[in-house]
């Protein structure tokens, strides 16, 4: 927020800043969503839904797993939310008592410590490494428990702030030693669709009581609209359908009818994704011959998480300058990881191919200077 912020200040100065630091996609909904929520604001009052969400939103969704994994899901499983921002809460709210340990990966996004401490629960970070692609591991996380009882595990792949993924095998593998401890797993599906390394697998095929989340933010450009969904075990059903609706009665109607079109526009969305493809192609190439050549696999999501040890030791002074002096604006790994990410700088490759060349001449002339 504070690089968002010197960007604007720039910006109203007239200087042209490539923005590089927060993780959404550059254009708006599908045409087919737009689409039906202008035809909704002409067709009558937008009233409350049911807490779940339009039974037809539901079942779109269900479809998606059968579309897209191959998998057969129940709609009455389906839970609609408000973004996988909410999804968070109910499923805490819903799966842990205060005082409850939750495992996460380190560097990871930052809302999911920050929820659980603020609903008394306790995140344990674990720190991952190169080997295992900057992923939870079932060893590293039976070695947490051993030390003091996890109820939870969140996992997510592809992740943010890294862009790595786990392979289908590394997944299974971490929710067979969770299962195994009854270490219930979460796992955080919003970057699904944007995979470019290996094939994005849900967790709702490896366990029948893990509890997915996903959003109609990343693959499907709608983080404006606050529309996300989760996927639970049956018994957890009421219990989130009672809490959401005491917290929130149901979620934004117009955005849930966008989000049923939304599945319409796949075509359009598809064209989106080759755009970060080759954007990602942009950068993996660029930037070593712009001087930042360690940096993490670039397997999915939007994201490029580069080591910048080299130059400095403190990511948010050198995103500070990157920013005054080359008008790239990028975020500190601090932000992810309290442990290493002074050493680190996220990139967000969501906008244009023209910014992403431009972004690496800048930084290849800043870093020169250096
Ligand atoms: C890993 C991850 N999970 C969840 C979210 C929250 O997204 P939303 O609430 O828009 O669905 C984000 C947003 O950047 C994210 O990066």
């Amino acid at each position: 927020m504070d690089v968002m912020a010197a960007a604007a200040r720039i910006e109203a100065a007239g200087g042209r800043v490539v923005h590089m630091e927060v993780g959404q996609p550059a254009v708006g909904a599908p045409t087919p969503a737009i689409a039906a929520v202008r035809a909704a604001l002409g067709s009558g009052p937008l009233g409350y839904t049911e807490s779940l969400g339009i039974p037809s939103l539901r079942v779109a969704i269900a479809r998606h797993y059968t579309d897209i994994y191959k998998l057969p899901v129940e709609a009455d499983r389906v839970i609609v939310t408000t973004g996988s921002s909410a999804g968070f809460i109910l499923a805490f709210l819903s799966m842990f008592e205060p005082g409850d340990r939750v495992a996460l990966a380190n560097p990871g996004y930052p809302p999911y410590r920050h929820i659980l401490t603020a609903l008394g629960c306790e995140p344990v970070l674990v720190q991952t490494e190169a080997a295992n692609r900057f992923a939870l591991t079932g060893e590293a996380l039976l070695a947490a428990h051993a030390k003091k009882q996890l109820a939870g595990v969140i996992v997510a792949s592809p992740a943010n702030p890294t862009g790595t993924m786990m392979t289908p095998k590394a997944l299974a593998e971490l929710v067979a030693a969770s299962e195994s401890a009854g270490i219930r797993v979460i796992s955080d599906e919003i970057y699904h669709g944007l995979d470019y390394a290996v094939p994005a697998e849900t967790a709702l095929r490896l366990s029948d009581s893990a509890v997915v989340i996903n959003s109609f933010s990343k693959y499907f450009c709608m983080t404006g609209w606050r529309i996300g969904w989760m996927v639970v075990p049956p018994p957890l059903v009421r219990p989130i359908d009672r809490l959401h609706g005491n917290l929130a009665i149901s979620v934004p109607t117009l955005s849930q009818i966008a989000a049923e079109a939304a599945f319409k526009g796949r075509d359009e969305l598809e064209a989106i994704k080759h755009g970060y493809e080759d954007n990602r192609k942009i950068l993996i190439e660029g930037l070593p011959k712009a001087g930042l050549d360690k940096f993490l696999p670039v397997d999915g999501a939007f994201y490029l998480y580069a080591d910048i040890s080299k130059f400095s030791d403190d990511s948010f002074d050198f995103a500070k300058r990157l920013l005054q002096e080359a008008h790239v604006a990028a975020t500190p790994g601090v932000d992810f990881d309290p442990l290493n990410g002074r050493h680190f700088i996220r990139f967000c490759y969501a906008g244009s191919a023209a910014d992403m060349r431009e972004a690496v001449e800048r930084i290849g002339n800043w870093l020169a200077k250096l």
